[in-house]
């Protein structure tokens, strides 16, 4: 599913920046070689990062 329209970003290369340790959108439409434009998609974007480091942080917690 297209997360950013303005960069045609998928919401699995968002989560997948978010794994790399992208803490924002800013920062993990940067690492797919991309800035933000419009904005719009800010919101659902930063919501996909959150849920998917508190996954990470949940195994993580797990391992330990
Ligand atoms: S929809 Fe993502 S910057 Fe416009």
């Amino acid at each position: 599913m297209i997360v950013c329209s303005c960069n045609a970003i998928r919401d699995s290369e968002v989560r997948s920046a978010a794994r790399r340790g992208c803490p924002c959108p800013d920062s993990a439409y940067r690492s797919l070689g991309c800035q933000m434009q419009c904005g719009s998609c800010r919101d659902y974007a930063t919501e996909i990062i959150d849920e998917e480091r508190a996954l990470l942080l949940a195994v993580q917690s797990r391992a330990a």
